[in-house]
């Protein structure tokens, strides 16, 4: 069965670019472009809920030349597709505390889920200064203001940003490096992961139709026994 949401870590930006003797915001600009194939690769497969693993809470940590290019795409970038989402029925919206970034960029992203919020083809999670410890820490402390007293696995569930979004069936990383980096750790409890050493900027219909194959081939028990 094709997998109802899918995370993405979209890494190997800065090494695309560097292979090819370019700045790593080039990396990122070519991000971008590969971002839009595979949103239309999933659509084409039945994929209902994408995760988009765009900026961490760790990514501060980067130069500031590159953390205010990536600002500056979610701020000139993202609205400048309203026709695309418009013609494949992209609804948008946030993951992670975009509360802080810079006005522009948290503008930006809040006009585009306004402006979305009537497309019902796929849903596109972007998690923007966004960290799965964090995730946890914020819904813990929202049940608490709220005066729940006993926390549970659906308590916190139920304090996320988008408690509608089903849990993340299939994390991909592209670009080889095998850890979560801090991505979807409530949710990813029982998916499936899929590590591919295609740089993301290479990413296409291809990579999304074999992460699909892959998970399509495992046995999914979530500690019961084999059907
Ligand atoms: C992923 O690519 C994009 C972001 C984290 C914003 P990287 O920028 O991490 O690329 P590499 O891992 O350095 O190649
Ligand atoms: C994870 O990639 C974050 C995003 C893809 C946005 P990183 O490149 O930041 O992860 P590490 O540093 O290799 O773990
Ligand atoms: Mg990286």
């Amino acid at each position: 069965m094709v997998p109802e949401h899918i995370g993405f870590i979209m890494d190997g930006n800065g090494r695309w670019a560097k292979a090819r003797l370019l700045p790593r915001t080039a990396g990122h600009l070519a991000g971008l472009k590969a971002l839009k194939r595979v949103i239309l690769a999933c659509i084409d497969e039945g994929v209902r809920y994408v995760t988009l693993y765009c900026f961490s809470t760790e990514n501060w940590k980067r130069p500031a030349d590159e953390v205010n290019y990536l600002m500056g795409l979610f701020s000139e970038k993202i609205m400048g597709e309203k026709p695309f989402y418009d013609a494949n029925g992209v609804r948008l919206l946030t993951l992670g505390d975009v509360g802080v970034l810079p006005a522009d960029a948290r503008d930006s992203l809040l006009e585009a889920v306004e402006a979305t919020k009537g497309n019902d083809r796929i849903l596109v999670q972007l998690a923007i200064n966004y960290g799965g410890q964090d995730e946890i820490c914020t819904a813990v402390n929202r049940a608490l203001a709220e005066g729940i007293g006993t926390i549970t696995p659906e308590v916190i569930r139920a304090h996320f940003d988008n408690p509608f979004i089903p849990p993340v069936d299939l994390i991909v990383r592209s670009a080889g490096e095998k850890r979560l980096s801090n991505f979807l750790l409530f949710d990813s409890a029982y998916a499936e992961l899929v590590f591919c050493d295609r740089l993301w900027p290479d990413w296409g219909k291809d990579e999304v139709r074999s992460a699909i194959a892959e998970y399509e081939s495992r046995d999914r028990r979530f500690g019961g026994l084999k059907k």
